[in-house]
């Protein structure tokens, strides 16, 4: 069956010229058919230099949106257009402009986790994997207001030693990861390495011996000499850790680290979604222009 559908979206592909993205969190099958799996950063740099006239983002609607800000000549495809991000939508263009007007000659940095209007009132963005140099390249002297995932900011903020002013976002999945997981899988495997998410709470990073994006955990992995990592973040990266690194054995802190929206991703969905060419990601264009230039920003870095 699946053998089957893969057949037909290798065929599509061909004849759509299309390119299948996969985050790192997508289901095993999905990103089995992807042509390349990684993480926001990653992705982001394959659909700003890809020459496919469609793209398949198999993530969720930011990942398939700043793709489409970089790459507005191109078909993005999301082949669910109900896989969203909580997280990103717990701040509104709205509030973004009235916090604004708090602070005299703030900057914003702006997770990429976050909608392209967002993304078009601020001045640059960031992903897990350079928030930190982000947030360093950013004027010394002017308030900093860090949007919208506060347990990333407060990381960052201890990384770099500079003050932020912090939204309170969080995301609900990496929430449902604890001290006390932690605690438990250490008690069991007392050699092993704990790799977090910097999405995760302070008090879980700080119990942790690294938090690193999910291209980060990969990279981790293929230099690691040890038996065993115990992984907390969502935990459809453990499928691509263990077909890349089989040598090691991966745990979850939790089973509940599962993000359903990146979950909403079918193969058969992916298939639908090139026969039908929907669902379509659209920006209207002057957000798309003031998005890109944050995006772009980051990019340069
Ligand atoms: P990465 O950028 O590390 O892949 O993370 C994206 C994300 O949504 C984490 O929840
Ligand atoms: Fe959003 Fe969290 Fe899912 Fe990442 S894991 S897409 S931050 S809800």
């Amino acid at each position: 069956m699946n053998e089957n559908l893969a057949e037909k979206i290798a065929g599509l592909k061909r004849e759509r010229n299309a390119l299948i993205l996969a985050h790192n969190y997508q289901r095993p099958e999905v990103q089995d058919i992807a042509d390349y799996t990684g993480d926001s950063l990653e992705l982001s740099r394959k659909a700003a230099s890809t020459d496919a006239d469609v793209i398949v983002f198999c993530g969720v609607h930011f990942m398939a949106e700043t793709a489409k800000i970089l790459s507005p000549e191109k078909t993005v495809l999301l082949p669910d257009e109900d896989a969203g991000c909580p997280m990103a939508d717990m701040i509104t263009a709205e509030q973004l402009d009235r916090e604004k007007g708090k602070y005299d000659g703030v900057q914003v940095v702006c997770y990429v986790n976050s909608s392209a209007a967002v993304k078009a009132g601020s001045d640059i963005c960031c992903t897990s994997a350079n928030a930190v140099q982000v947030v360093q390249a950013m004027e010394a002297n002017r308030p900093i207001l860090f949007i919208p995932d506060q347990y990333l900011g407060h990381y960052v903020m201890r990384k770099t030693h500079r003050e932020l002013v912090l939204w309170p976002g969080y995301c609900p999945t990496h929430m449902k990861i604890g001290v006390e997981d932690i605690a438990r899988q250490k008690s069991r495997y007392p050699d092993a390495r704990v790799l977090v998410h910097p999405e995760c709470r302070p008090d879980v990073i700080d119990a942790a011996d690294e938090a690193l994006s999910t291209g980060g955990i990969i990279r981790y992995a293929r230099t690691y000499r040890g038996n065993t990592l115990i992984i907390g973040t969502e935990t459809g990266i453990l499928h691509r850790l263990r077909k890349e690194n089989p040598e090691v054995e991966y745990l979850p802190v939790t089973n509940r680290g599962l993000c359903p929206n990146m979950k909403r991703i079918t193969i058969e969905k992916v298939l639908w979604s090139l026969e039908e060419m929907e669902p379509q990601i659209a920006i209207p264009e002057d957000v798309r222009r003031r998005a890109l230039t944050a995006v772009e920003r980051m990019l340069a870095l």
